[in-house]
């Protein structure tokens, strides 16, 4: 089974890169030709929280503390969700007179570092973020462009644990130029800093990021809606090969519990995220979450797969209409499995063993991650559900014989 995932990956890849203008790839700047990049984090992809898809500017330091404070009382830190990530709009539009920049006194008053120390002792890690530019693209805040170490130093020094690092008004370079200074100075600060690009996939970043990164945005921006969540994860989905622990694609953080998806939609949207091996960045209000979302980001056996060891990304191994199946090899031989279906219409759709790598007469024991329950039948060559419209079902098979 082994063998024939290697050969699959390597298909892929062949494909992909055939796929992707050549010039790209010969474009690359010898700066990252080598790895840069040795922080010996991201083993499995990031889990936590991100201020932007619920708040975008409106954040400040009692929000940021009180989001960490939930995060540990419903359990969700537990869980693994550790980032706590303060997105855009957290500076002062100047820097201070030696240069630095400033956290907003009006929304930040006891500043980064104070922020850091709380969310640390209570066993979580902060995040920020920065910009490859003049300005991040709130236009509120001054970005890194030619303050990389300054920047990055300043960041290590707050205890800054994770940096997402933005893309608007840059100088034109390529971001195979500007995004490696920072990897460098991130470096030279002394201290791992989980390195998140938000290049929105503009220029193939799945291609040349596990060198200078920990992830890297394959996507622009999400919206709370199905449309917007399908098509990322399947712009996503090209860049599977590329996946590796220590480098994940990221096809943008969580919508679920935002308001603008069905639950069902909100369970597809997590259990492709997670079979994608895509951060785990939750986007919605954890202080005032419902039950159904918690619901959702804290089913466990889900996360698992997210996690799991083997550190390989799920991909669609079969479109037909309406009826998607996804899949991906876990550890002991495991196979995860998401059946999608991406119509309005209650539909079959049918896993075949060929499809998803698991030899031809193999029996399969099948757990349902969204029932929590190992089914009483076994499976040989395929196994088939029913689901509503725009639902899934998502299983981990395991060979029995
Ligand atoms: C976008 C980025 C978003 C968010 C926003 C902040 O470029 O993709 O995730 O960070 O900027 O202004």
């Amino acid at each position: 089974m082994e063998r024939a995932f290697i050969n699959f990956v390597f298909c892929g890849l062949l494909l992909l890169i055939g796929c992707v203008s050549s010039t790209t790839v010969r474009d690359l700047d010898p700066l990252i030709r080598r790895d840069l990049l040795a922080n010996g984090l991201a083993n499995t992809p990031p889990m936590g929280w991100n201020s932007w898809n619920h708040f975008s500017c409106k954040i400040d330091e009692k929000m940021i503390k009180e989001t960490a404070d939930a995060l540990v009382s419903t359990g969700l830190a537990k869980l693994g969700y550790k980032y706590v990530n303060i997105d855009d709009c957290w500076a002062e539009i100047a820097r201070d007179d030696k240069g630095n920049l400033v956290p907003k006194k009006s929304t930040f008053p006891s500043g980064i570092k104070a922020l850091a120390d709380y969310v640390h002792n209570k066993g979580l890690k902060l995040g920020i973020y920065s910009d490859a530019g003049y300005f991040t693209c709130s236009q509120t805040m001054p970005g890194s462009l030619g303050h990389e170490e300054q920047d990055a130093k300043t960041f290590a020094s707050w205890g800054i644990d994770y940096l997402k690092y933005d893309n608007c008004f840059n100088d034109g370079s390529k971001p195979t130029v500007r995004y490696p200074v920072m990897t460098r100075a991130l470096m030279k600060a002394g201290r791992p800093i989980f390195f998140s690009l938000c290049e929105w996939g503009d220029l193939h970043p799945a291609l040349w990021g596990a060198k200078i990164g920990n992830s890297w945005r394959t996507t622009g921006d999400i919206a709370d809606t199905w449309e917007s969540m399908t098509s990322r994860i399947d712009m996503n989905d090209v860049y599977a090969e590329l996946a590796r622990p220590g480098g994940w694609n990221d096809p943008d953080m969580l919508e679920v519990g935002n308001g603008g998806m069905t639950k069902d939609e909100y369970i597809s949207h997590f259990s492709l995220w997670a079979i994608s091996k895509a951060p785990l960045l939750i986007g919605c209000d954890v202080r005032n979450a419902t039950k159904e979302t918690m619901q959702i980001i804290s089913n466990s056996e889900v996360i698992a797969v997210n996690q799991d060891a083997l550190g390989v990304q799920g991909k669609k191994v079969r479109m037909e209409g309406d009826q998607e199946v996804w899949a991906g090899p876990l550890s002991g031989y495991r196979v995860a499995v998401v059946l999608q279906n991406r119509g309005p219409h209650r539909i079959n759709i049918t896993a075949r063993w060929d499809d998803i790598g698991i030899p031809p007469n193999s029996v399969v024991e099948a757990r349902d991650l969204w029932l929590h329950k190992t089914l009483k039948k076994q499976f040989v060559g395929h196994l088939t559900a029913t689901m509503n419209g725009h639902a899934c079902k998502m299983f981990i098979l395991k060979p029995i014989s």
